[in-house]
């Protein structure tokens, strides 16, 4: 079986390995595949700063594939709202999604606020050891709300959202992120944190 295949449900359903593995498809790429899985509040600066952390990536040459979570709520996750459950499905598809990237051979990306440590730690479990790197981006919930992008605050406040992280739904603290990030920083500053880590776990710059 290929490393970290998960068991299928169905004994009749077999798993197939292929002449082209992960290993010659990260010599193609010339780096290992991984997932560095952003979470924090809504507002928070995820999508910002995964979206600059593409762009450092793709400028050295890096195959990389950012997946947001507003983007992906708006095809491959339409059917799902914010309930618990449905939130906790939408983690479980993207997290077997970047399993098909890393498989691929990519660098990819997530900005989901990913609220629940459960959900976070299946995900780790679904990828190769060592590939998958949690980055908090830790914005207190007083500046969030202060930045407001998409006024959803607002409307959480007047009960005209409900179910709303960080108001009336809960957020997880990661306990031990492989990155904590204080939100607050300077987006630059982060970029550079970020690329730092990235280049000495990956090797990136050749
Ligand atoms: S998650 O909780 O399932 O990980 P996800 O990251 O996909 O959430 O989507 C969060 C985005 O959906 C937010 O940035 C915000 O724009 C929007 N959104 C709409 N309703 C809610 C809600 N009730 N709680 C949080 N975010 C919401």
């Amino acid at each position: 079986m290929a490393d970290n295949a998960v068991l299928p449900h169905n004994d009749n359903v077999v798993w197939h390995t292929h002449p082209v593995t992960r290993q010659d498809r990260e010599l193609l790429h010339k780096h290992q595949g991984a997932v560095v899985w952003f979470t924090g509040l809504s507002g928070s600066g995820k999508s910002t700063l995964a979206g600059l952390l593409e762009k450092e990536l793709y400028q050295r040459g890096v195959s990389t594939y950012l997946l947001d979570g507003d983007n992906v709520r708006q095809g491959f996750c339409r059917d799902l709202g914010f309930s618990d459950e449905d939130r906790r499905e939408n983690i479980r598809r993207v997290g077997e999604v970047a399993r098909l990237m890393v498989d691929a051979g990519l660098m990819v990306l997530t900005a989901f606020i990913s609220p629940h440590r459960n959900e976070r730690q299946l995900v780790r479990d679904m990828l190769p050891v060592n590939r998958f790197i949690e980055v908090f981006l830790d914005t207190p919930l007083k500046i969030c709300q202060e930045r407001d992008p998409k006024g959803l605050y607002q409307k959480a406040h007047s009960s005209e959202l409900l179910n709303f992280t960080g108001i009336d739904a809960v957020y997880e603290t990661p306990q031990r992120p492989d990155l904590h990030l204080d939100g607050k920083e300077l987006l630059s500053n982060l970029t550079g944190c970020l690329l730092g880590f990235l280049n000495e776990r990956f090797m990136l710059d050749p």
